[in-house]
């Protein structure tokens, strides 16, 4: 999609300019090779859709990118050996395999903080800056994107029952991070939508990629995702496969986003843009 390749070759170059003043150099490098190096950057371009700015717009970006560093730092502790003890991600050694624990438990942190700093420093009301925070820290904080992983954690031993159970998790391990992507997005649109709507549409979008994951996990190679098509399995995690099968789970996934199409088109303004990223997430399977 033409668009969403011209966002992340701007997005990219604009966020290697950001970490130039991070004073010890083992943490920079490893949270520059955490950031830099083969995210889709899909949370970032939801909130380039949704704003319906311009590419360049410095106040879009700035959001994109400490909404990237909050998924990135989230991806480089799931990795970690108490987690998921996982070595690869995005292609490439994960960042703890690349530096070591501690460094990549340190520039995890240091992604998260930073985060914050940067949307701090955004050209808007005062108002705004906290709004922004505010929607950012619940989305990843102990009632959102960590209480997912809480469940997910629990889900090693405790194995869920229900599917529905399943679906909460992933409500708040991914859905989350999807949610805020949109509002955050919308907090620069000026023709605000409805939080309540967006929030329900990014958390449907989460699962439903969610589900794509675990999907493309168990049907496709290494060198597709560029992770570990094991991982679930070495952690006995119970996932949609367990509940519904292959091609369940597939009728599931275009079931889901036949209703986000719906969804999107019943928002008040039109969003072709979100509408477009939404059919490339889809068309990861076919
Ligand atoms: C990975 O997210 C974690 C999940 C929620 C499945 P992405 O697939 O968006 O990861 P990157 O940023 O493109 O590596
Ligand atoms: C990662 O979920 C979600 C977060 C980091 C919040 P998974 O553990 O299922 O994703 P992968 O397979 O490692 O990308
Ligand atoms: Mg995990
Ligand atoms: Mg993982």
């Amino acid at each position: 999609m033409q668009m969403f390749n011209e966002f992340v070759h701007v997005f990219n170059e604009y966020s290697a300019t950001f970490l130039s003043d991070v004073e010890d150099s083992n943490v920079k490098d490893a949270m520059c090779y955490a950031l830099e190096v083969g995210g889709k950057r899909l949370r970032p371009f939801l909130v380039f859709a949704m704003s319906n700015l311009t590419l360049q717009d410095s106040n879009m970006l700035k959001l994109a990118y400490a909404l990237e560093m909050v998924h990135t730092y989230s991806l480089v502790h799931d990795d970690l050996p108490a987690m998921d003890n996982d070595d690869y991600r995005r292609g490439q050694l994960t960042t703890h395999k690349r530096f070591d624990e501690a460094t990549a438990i340190l520039a995890g942190d240091a992604l998260l903080t930073q985060a914050f700093y940067v949307i701090s420093m955004l050209d808007l009301k005062h108002e705004n800056i906290v709004n922004a925070m505010r929607i950012l820290s619940d989305a990843s904080g102990a009632n959102g994107m960590i209480l997912g992983q809480v469940l997910d954690i629990q889900n090693d031993t405790n194995h869920l029952n229900q599917i529905e159970d399943l679906y909460k998790l992933y409500g708040y391990k991914t859905g989350c991070l999807f949610s805020a992507a949109l509002r955050l997005g919308n907090l620069l649109n000026l023709k605000h939508e409805d939080e309540d709507q967006l929030d329900q549409i990014g958390k449907k979008l989460g699962i439903v990629f969610q589900i794509q994951d675990d999907y493309l996990e168990r049907t496709s190679t290494f060198d597709v995702i560029g992770k570990s098509n094991q991982s679930d399995l070495e952690n006995h995690k119970k996932t949609v496969i367990e509940f519904l099968g292959i091609e369940a789970t597939r009728l599931k996934i275009n079931e889901l986003y036949a209703e986000l199409n719906r969804d999107i088109m019943l928002l008040n303004e039109t969003y072709p843009h979100l509408l477009d990223i939404v059919h490339w997430m889809k068309d990861r399977i076919k």
